[in-house]
């Protein structure tokens, strides 16, 4: 009789550990920088639970790094729902053809390329993923790979919306083969890789941003701030001094960033 009490109350224990399975903390969220606003601000404490999750997106999770400062999850959130809204980097929406002139291939508008990342696959969470970049300014962000302009305003913000790659069947279709006006051209999703094989964006992945506020904020790259939110927006994973995104953006060519790959 007490053998099979004890087995109830036994199995009783596994059954409510498998649902509410024990929160961990994660284990770099202690190495936040000691700098930092201890407490997160009030609008952060405003936002839902899901603003900071309690383990890393499967997307970062085989980084082995997860550093997340609460103090920057309410702008990245802010960021994840606002970006679409920019535009990408490289499209340029149709123009209308003015009156009495025949419209020209330059009225079509240019449509985004899909990329392919050139980060090496065993060092970066971008590696073997497609992406298009969205930024805040998108007119400054441009100009660091076409001037040797270098500036950087405060404010910037940039988003690499990341995609895991699955084999294309067909090659993208001529964007000038397009008929209408008044419209945004459809981005391309099919990009070559190095050995010719055409791929196209699978699941989307983790988004990756970047942005910039002052120099001498705390809890900063020297004013920069890396993070990386779920594929829906809903979710920050990182936030901060993230040591692996500083590890190659600390040395790329313009300021933290490395422009668009022409
Ligand atoms: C192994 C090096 C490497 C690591 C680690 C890395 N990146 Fe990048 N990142 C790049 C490269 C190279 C580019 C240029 C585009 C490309 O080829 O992927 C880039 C581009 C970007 C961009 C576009 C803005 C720009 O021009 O630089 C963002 C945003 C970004 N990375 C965010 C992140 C975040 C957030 C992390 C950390 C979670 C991270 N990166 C980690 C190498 C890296």
């Amino acid at each position: 009789m007490r053998a099979r009490w004890l087995l109830v109350l036994v199995c009783g224990a596994c059954g409510s550990e498998a649902v509410t399975p024990k929160v961990a903390s994660p284990p770099t969220i202690t190495n936040a920088p000691t700098n930092a606003a201890p407490n997160a601000p009030t609008n952060a404490a405003a936002k839902p639970p899901t603003a900071v999750p309690q383990t890393p997106s499967p997307d970062y999770a085989n980084t082995g790094e997860f550093e997340l400062n609460k103090t920057f999850a309410p702008r990245l959130l802010e960021i994840a729902k606002q970006y679409t809204k920019w535009m990408r980097v490289d499209e340029r929406p149709n123009v209308a053809p003015l009156l009495c002139r025949a419209p020209l291939p330059s009225d079509r508008g240019t449509p985004s390329q899909v990329r392919i990342s050139k980060a090496t696959a065993s060092k970066s969470p971008h590696g073997r993923k497609l992406y298009f970049l969205y930024a805040k300014h998108k007119h400054t962000y441009l100009k660091l790979t076409a001037t040797s302009n270098n500036a950087v305003p405060v404010g910037q913000a940039i988003v690499k919306q990341a995609w895991h790659a699955v084999p294309a069947t067909k090659p993208a279709a001529s964007p000038n083969a397009r008929p209408s006006f008044h419209y945004l051209p459809p981005p391309i999703r099919i990009a070559k890789d190095k050995r010719g094989r055409l791929l196209t964006t699978g699941k989307q992945a983790d988004l990756y941003i970047i942005y910039k506020l002052a120099k001498s904020t705390p809890g900063t790259d020297d004013g920069y701030v890396y993070g990386t939110v779920t594929a829906d927006g809903k979710t920050v994973t990182s936030a901060g001094r993230v040591k692996r995104c500083m590890g190659c953006h600390d040395n790329a060519p313009h300021e933290r960033l490395f422009g668009l790959k022409r």
